[in-house]
Order: C-alpha cells, then sequence, then structure tokens
C-alpha cells in the first residue's frame, strides 16, 4: 500500500470507484459482481485488460502463490501503465526498467529472495519489548489528543485532530525522530494525505521528506538509540546502505501512516452510524479486539494496490491468466465474500473471528499489523471513554470520502460533543 492522491478514477471504470448510498459498502460496480465467480476479465481505465480476484479463496491464492509477482515494476503492472504504453504493448513487449533506476529498499515491490532480506530485517525489529514500549506511548498520544480537543471546545474535525497525528507520531516513535523535529515531520507527511495539496507542494514535500530522512540515517549512525533504524544499522550483516535505510524508513510511513489514519477516521464514522453496535461496545469494553478486526474486515481500507503480476501461465478459479497478467484484488469485496461470513454486509461486532485479508496474506502480509491493531484498539478505546456523547457535527452524507484514493476513509469528520 502507500499514499498519495492516485486518481483511482484514471485506473478503474467510475462504478468501481464510488460509493453506493452505504459509504462503507464497497462501490456497486464491485458488488455486482458478487456471485459471479471469484476471478473476472476487468478493461482498466488506460485501455489495459486485467482480472478482478472478487474471492476470498482465490485472493489468498494469488497471495501465497510464487507465481504471482509483487515486483510491478520489472512486470510492469498493467495499473501503472500510461495509456500511451498500452498501445506499444499490443505491438510488443516493453522493456524492463534498468535496475539501476529501481528503488533500493522498496521491499513491498520485491519478490523473495530479495524481499526476504530486507523483510527478515525488520521483522527482528518489530518485537515484543518495542511493541509493549510502544504501546504506552500510543496510549499517552491519544489522551493527549483527546485532551486537547477538550481543551477547545466541543467540536472538532477529528481527521487532523485525532487520526492523522496518532500515527504520524507513532512512526517517530519507531524509528526514533527527536521531539523538536516532529513538527517539522509531520507537517511534511500531512502535505501528502491532504487532498488539497497541489502536486507542486506535494513533490516539493516529498522532495524535503526524503532529505530529512537521510538526515535522520546520518544521525543514527552517529549516534544510535534504541529504535527501529539504529537496530537496523546495527543488526544488518552485511550493512544496510544509506539509500536502502532512508526508503525502510519512507516505506514504514508510507504503509504505516495513511492506513491506520483512515482506520481510525473512517472506524469512528462506522461505530456513530451503528447505534447499537456502538452501545454494546460501550456496554463491555473487552470487545475492543473484536471491534478492530471486525472495522478491518468490515471497511478493508485498501481498495486498490493489493495486484500482482504473473510470472507464468496460471489457472486461477478455473480462468486461464497467461504470463504478465496484471491481477487486481478486490480486497473490500473479498472480505465481503458470502461463504466466509455470514450476512457479510453487517457490522457485527460479537461475529465468530475468522481470517479476513484487510492486512494481506503470504510473504508481504503487513508487517506493522500489531502495531495497527494496537493503535486502534487503544485509540478508538480512549476516544468512546473520554467523549461519553460523541457524535458527527453534520449530517452523515455531507462527510467527504476518499473514494478517490488507493487508500479509503474520510478527508475530514466533524464531530461534537457535551
Ligand atoms: C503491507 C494493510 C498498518 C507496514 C500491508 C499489506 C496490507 C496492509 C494489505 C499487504 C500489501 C500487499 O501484499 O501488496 C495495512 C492496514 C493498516 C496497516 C489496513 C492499518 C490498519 C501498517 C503499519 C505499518 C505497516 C502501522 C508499520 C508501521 C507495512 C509494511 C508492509 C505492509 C512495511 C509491506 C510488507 C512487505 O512487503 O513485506 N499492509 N497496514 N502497515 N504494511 Fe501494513
Amino acid at each position: 500500500p502507500g499514499g498519495g492522491p492516485t486518481a483511482m478514477r484514471r485506473i478503474l471504470p467510475a462504478d468501481m470507484v464510488e460509493r453506493g448510498s452505504c459509504p462503507f459498502d464497497p462501490p456497486p460496480g464491485l458488488r455486482e459482481r458478487r456471485g459471479k465467480g471469484g476471478v473476472q476479465p476487468l478493461r482498466l481505465q488506460n485501455g489495459a485488460g486485467a482480472w478482478l480476484v472478487t474471492g476470498f479463496e482465490e485472493a489468498r491464492t494469488v497471495l501465497s502463490d510464487p507465481r504471482f509477482s509483487a515486483d510491478k515494476v520489472r512486470h510492469r503492472d498493467a495499473t501503472s501503465l500510461q495509456p500511451h504504453e498500452v498501445a506499444d504493448l499490443a505491438r510488443e513487449p516493453l522493456p524492463a526498467p534498468a535496475v539501476a533506476e529501481r528503488e533500493d529498499g522498496f521491499f513491498v515491490f520485491m519478490d523473495p529472495p530479495e524481499h526476504t532480506r530486507l523483510r527478515r530485517l525488520l521483522t527482528g525489529q518489530f518485537t515484543v519489548r518495542r511493541m509493549r514500549a510502544l504501546e504506552s506511548r500510543v496510549t499517552e498520544i491519544a489522551v493527549e489528543h483527546i485532551e486537547a480537543m477538550k481543551a477547545a471546545g466541543t467540536e472538532a474535525d477529528l481527521v487532523p485532530a485525532f487520526a492523522l497525528p496518532l500515527p504520524s507520531l507513532v512512526i517517530c516513535e519507531l524509528l526514533g525522530v527527536d521531539y523538536a523535529d516532529r513538527a517539522e515531520f509531520q507537517e511534511r507527511t500531512a502535505v501528502g494525505l491532504n487532498a488539497n495539496s497541489t502536486p507542486e507542494e506535494r513533490a516539493q514535500a516529498g522532495a524535503e521528506l526524503y532529505a530529512f530522512m537521510q538526515r535522520l540515517v546520518a544521525g543514527k549512525r552517529a549516534d544510535p538509540a534504541d529504535d527501529l533504524l539504529s537496530g537496523l544499522i546495527h543488526d544488518a550483516d552485511p550493512p544496510l546502505t544509506d539509500a536502502q535505510l532512508v526508503d525502510v524508513a519512507l516505506v514504514l510511513l508510507g504503509a504505516g501512516h495513511e492506513t491506520t489514519a483512515n482506520m481510525l477516521g473512517l472506524g469512528t464514522f462506522a461505530l456513530l452510524e451503528h447505534p447499537d453496535q456502538l452501545a454494546a461496545l460501550r456496554a463491555d469494553p473487552s470487545l475492543i479486539d473484536n471491534t478492530v478486526e471486525e472495522l478491518l474486515r468490515y471497511l478493508t481500507i485498501i481498495q486498490l494496490g493489493v495486484n500482482r503480476v504473473t510470472t507464468e501461465p496460471v489457472t486461477l478459479g478455473g480462468v486461464d491468466l497467461p504470463a504478465g497478467a496484471t491481477v487486481v484484488i478486490a480486497t473490500p469485496e473479498v472480505n465481503r465474500d458470502p461463504q466466509h461470513w455470514p450476512d457479510p454486509d453487517r457490522l457485527d461486532l460479537s461475529r465468530a473471528r475468522t481470517p479476513h485479508l484487510a492486512f494481506g496474506h503470504g510473504v508481504h502480509q503487513c508487517l506493522g499489523q500489531q502495531l495497527a491493531r494496537i493503535e486502534m484498539r487503544i485509540g478508538l478505546a480512549e476516544l468512546f471513554a473520554a467523549l461519553p456523547n460523541l457524535r458527527l457535527a453534520v449530517p452523515a452524507e455531507e462527510v467527504p470520502l476518499r473514494d478517490e484514493m488507493l487508500i479509503f476513509g474520510v478527508h475530514s469528520l466533524p464531530v461534537t460533543w457535551s
């Protein structure tokens, strides 16, 4: 996954992008494919052909079978092609980009064994001890922000006041960003996620963020501390280059900020719109772990981006795919597969927990899922405990949705309390 306002409309047909009457349900164009087979042909907006996976079993196969590559750069994932490239492709295969053009540490887009080394190094840094230490910081950060909201009045936009800063500060903790530098870090990361930023502002913030990470890595080399980057510098043998370390820091930010922020924003919205479920949670706070899991399934915010490319011909769900086929996993629809969940369109906090694909599956399964769960559990529990009367400050239809983003959610969430 990863950030930025990628125009989903440039990739998928409008009815697969725009939400229907319920903001939490998959777009109508995805839902109407339900029950018509787990793998279906798809025409992308750039003219290229691809396959859409809507079945849970088929999606799990794609994510665990090495014949489906995550190296979208080398294999030219059709969702990333310009229309003229699609036309060229009809005549002859496009050349793979030179290795030098490829990123150093973007392991999200690597296959084993390249992926394995970086992934193992990273997994080694997400220790139980570090997660425990982060847990108490998550609570402090959540409480501080809720207190600030209360001190400022009885109304707020939950996105800038709570949902965005919480995961951003948690990544600061993880990477070991100094307190003095956090305002700068948050400013730069917010520009990239703001729908109103111009492409120029975004490019500038991106360049500044890159320079920020370069300084951070240099600082950790000179003066290591008890954080993930220092740990990577210490543990990697052979050592990682500065470019790799900067990329790893950017991957963690890209994968861990926008995702968690939108689960907090959209998750709150969904609970406010399901008062019976919210009342059940308020009556029995031990439901919080179930709440997190059911919100992850029900909202499945990564609407596009869990894609793979076949490296050889494969038969999937009875459909023959050629080599080089782009497979787009319709994650929101996959997590509503009626063969796996009875009454899948219902938000039901008492549902028996069944594995879902909101964090993906296989070798690329979300590295930060433990941390994401901690942030959601603590963030939502603190919010609803501190603001007993929390409600929307505008009609639900006026909440601006992130339809057009790879990662779904809300642009803002005006709330009030008393
Ligand atoms: C990978 C979802 C939070 C770090 C993934 C993938 C999904 C996902 C679906 C798999 C992508 C693929 O297979 O193509 C989510 C959701 C989150 C969340 C829904 C919030 C609720 C986080 C956090 C971090 C993180 C907090 C770290 C701080 C990563 C990384 C990968 C990843 C590094 C790539 C792993 C690899 O390629 O081996 N995430 N994520 N995520 N996630 Fe998360």
